[in-house]
């Protein structure tokens, strides 16, 4: 297949400004002189910005790490993961037809696709909502037939079930990724022979679905407020931790502020007055800048009881459980946590680098100052969790 820029482009392209404080912050991982390294992340964020990555996306991206246009779309061109046409305002459907999943049904839901899509891949549907394509092996052979719908999988698909898929995305619903069949996850369909004593406990999805229906961006365009912006490895000032600051790439924006300046910035407008008063009582030295900082808090929310910390990304029933034994019952708890708590606590999870993976300490600074994240919004309406 001949990939090449479309033949219409839209006039221009920006990064919105979070997207483009994540952009400016990602090529701060890289040395000097090497920050054409960032291409690949800041293509993707344009893609998952905008659906597609149009020439202007491209030159943008070209012109921020001081690359020849060229040299950005001979990048964006060669991976297949890049789409160089619009894609469905609502979703672009990936249909695995590799082997396991042709053998299961692949053709059949390929079949729904020119039905209900397009006749041909890479082609919008006539209200313009979706397009699809053909992909390979997508990893998911033992739940064949399988799609990925945006960021997530679809798997153990039927051609009816699909269709009503599209048709319920079609009207603003996103169901739930994973098995579309009952299974809970790649288990033989005629019940567990092994591990019989496997518990899901109160989980409703397996971990992959669950993180999925967590995270809740499945088929959303991003525009960078979706998490907090995090940047260990930036000091207050948006300098490299060890290193001096770096000049800007000679085609980055001059009037751009560092990252994590922004970052800061914008949540100190945010933080309530009691947390911005407060930034000298911090319990760690190592809290990151941007993050709303945590006072007393800690003391006040244990007379006020425990917290639910499923509330917090990444900890569910049984992590609660292991929590409240280990002493930790609330999120200003956590939100003291520095680099020492937390590698003692991921001793005692036996779940090393969760804890930083998930942003546990964020997340409860921000839970414990009286914020809400996405997640706990959802928890708290109960989307996450049965009963
Ligand atoms: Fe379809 Fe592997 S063959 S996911």
């Amino acid at each position: 297949m001949l990939r090449r820029l479309h033949t219409e482009q839209p006039e221009s392209f920006a990064f919105t400004p979070a997207n483009l404080a994540w952009a400016e912050a990602q090529v701060t991982k890289y040395p000097e002189g090497r920050q054409a390294s960032a291409v690949i992340p800041l293509l993707w964020r344009a893609q998952e910005q905008e659906g597609w990555l149009s020439k202007p996306a491209i030159e943008a991206v070209a012109d921020m790490l001081g690359m020849a246009y060229i040299r950005v779309l001979e990048v964006a061109s060669f991976y297949f993961m890049f789409q160089l046409q619009p894609v469905g305002s609502v979703a672009h459907i990936q249909i695995c037809g590799t082997t396991s999943c042709m053998i299961c049904g692949a053709e059949d839901l390929i079949a729904v696709c020119k039905e209900k899509i397009a006749n041909k891949p890479h082609t919008l549907s006539a209200d313009g909502k979706f397009s699809w394509e053909e992909v390979e092996c997508l990893g998911a052979c033992t739940n064949a037939p399988m799609a990925q719908i945006g960021k997530d999988y679809y798997e153990d698909m039927t051609a009816e079930g699909f269709a009503q898929l599209l048709d319920d995305l079609a009207a603003g619903k996103v169901p739930a990724p994973g098995p579309m069949n009952g299974r809970f996850a790649s288990e033989p369909k005629s019940g567990l022979t092994t591990l019989t004593e496997f518990d899901s406990g109160h989980a409703k999805y397996n971990a992959s679905a669950q993180l999925a229906t967590d995270i809740g961006d499945t088929v959303k365009r991003i525009d960078g407020t979706e998490v907090p912006l995090v940047t260990p490895w930036l000091g207050e000032d948006g300098a490299v931790a060890g290193r001096e600051a770096a000049e800007p790439t000679p085609k980055a924006p001059a009037a751009a502020k560092p990252a994590a300046k922004q970052a800061e910035e914008a949540k100190k407008e945010k933080a309530p007055e009691k947390s911005a008063e407060t930034p000298a009582e911090q319990p760690k030295a190592d809290a990151e800048p941007g993050v709303v900082p945590v006072s007393d808090a800690a003391d006040a929310s244990q007379d006020a009881g425990p917290d639910d910390l499923k509330r917090l990304k990444g900890v569910g029933p049984k992590l609660e459980e292991k929590l409240n034994a280990a002493g930790v019952t609330t999120f200003a708890q956590i939100a003291a946590w520095g680099a020492k708590d937390i590698a003692e606590m991921d001793d005692k999870l036996s779940f090393k680098g969760r804890i930083e993976r998930d942003g546990w300490v964020e997340q409860a600074k921000l839970l414990a100052s009286g914020g809400d994240t996405e997640f706990s919004k959802r928890v708290a309406k109960g989307d996450v969790y049965e009963d």
